[in-house]
């Protein structure tokens, strides 16, 4: 079976065309970040406008990449949510509208399913079962994968997510949207220890995190001073290693509570080189094994709803023709797979 996919949940406009045979034949991507810059954030309605403008020719460059014509594919995939609902909508009937048009079936993709199921285009994927860490803008969530679409939720965030932690903090450092990877490499040039933030939960039994006090923390640390470049590489090393701290410790409990040996770690945090060093020695050290998408399939990307697509399309199911999107999505209230 091969398939065409569509990402458009927030500020990325993604297409990807995945084979059940030949693998990933194609994957394009658009990033509004220049786009959504001067506003220090995404703007809903700017995204949506130009999802509507990219998302077309992104689906003829990934058709002419793969070498594959309409009549080719057996089905659609889409980003049915969770995300900007407007965003959301464009995928959604750029997606239900070719299905209908090629006389296919076209399926909404959970965008988390996304993210857990992206490690599974590695030459190495994970075996099932295993816990996942996902993290990214939005959430932060561990959670036990029986199988593909069996998830129990382990844990999640009170508050804010570790991306957003991530990106609160670096605007406060006066860093440009967005910005995660930004405050990841001004941590690159800091001290450890010359700031010292509290690691949230960390100490409390359970899997549950709260990531709002760190920005508090920050605040207080920044405000009023004028920093060196050295010390706002200081701070910067600070919160990464706070962030990093939390999510390798709870991670590991995670396992531990579960019995498992096998941990998958994705979304778009997952692309951050401390948590990945930090990680990778961590479940080593306890005989269990860790996988991650490659960089590129750790942020927002299509090939990562192609593969979740893909194996729900297979099982034969698919939507009616109603174009439809959910900006909340319970990820446990979906249906089984086979
Ligand atoms: O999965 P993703 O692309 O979009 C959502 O579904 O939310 O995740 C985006 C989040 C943002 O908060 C971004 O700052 C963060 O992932 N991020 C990073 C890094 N790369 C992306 N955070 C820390 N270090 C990175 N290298
Ligand atoms: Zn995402």
């Amino acid at each position: 079976m091969r398939i065409l996919a569509l990402e458009s949940s927030c500020d990325e406009s993604a297409v990807a065309v995945l084979d059940s045979r030949t693998g990933l034949l194609a994957h394009e991507l658009y990033s509004q970040i220049e786009l959504h810059r001067a506003y220090g954030g995404v703007v809903p309605e700017l995204a949506s406008r130009d999802h509507v403008r990219r998302l077309l020719p992104l689906v003829r460059t990934a058709l002419a990449a793969a070498s594959t014509a309409p009549g080719d594919l057996q089905g659609v995939a889409y980003t049915a949510g969770p995300g900007l609902i407007g965003a959301l909508l464009t995928g959604a009937a750029l997606a239900r509208s070719l299905a209908f048009a090629w006389g296919v079936p076209a399926l909404g993709v959970h965008h988390l399913e996304g993210h857990l199921l992206a490690p599974l285009l590695e030459p190495d994927p994970p075996p099932f079962p295993h816990v996942a860490l996902l993290v990214s803008g939005g959430h932060t969530l561990l959670i036990e994968v029986s199988a593909i679409g069996a998830y129990r939720l382990l844990g999640a965030s009170r508050d804010d997510a570790a991306g957003e932690a991530f990106d609160k903090t670096a605007k406060l450092l006066g860093l440009p949207y967005p910005g995660g990877p930004q405050l990841a490499a001004l941590a690159r040039q800091g001290r450890a220890g010359a700031f010292s933030f509290p690691r949230p939960m960390l100490d409390r039994a359970g899997l549950e995190f709260s990531f709002s006090g760190l920005k508090t923390a920050v605040l207080q640390a920044v405000r009023g001073r004028s920093l060196s470049d050295q010390e706002r590489a200081d701070v910067a090393r600070g919160v990464e290693d706070a962030i990093v701290d939390t999510l390798v410790g709870k991670s590991l409990r995670a396992l531990e509570q579960t019995d498992r040996d096998v941990l998958v770690v994705s979304g778009g945090v997952s692309a951050n080189r401390a948590l990945r060093a930090r990680l990778t020695e961590a479940v080593g050290a306890r005989a269990a094994r860790v996988y991650y998408p490659r960089i590129e399939f750790s942020t927002d990307n299509a090939a990562m709803i192609a593969v979740a697509g893909l194996a729900r399309l297979q099982a034969g199911q698919h939507d009616s023709l109603a174009i439809a999107a959910r900006a909340q999505w319970p990820l446990e209230s979906l249906p089984s797979v086979g």
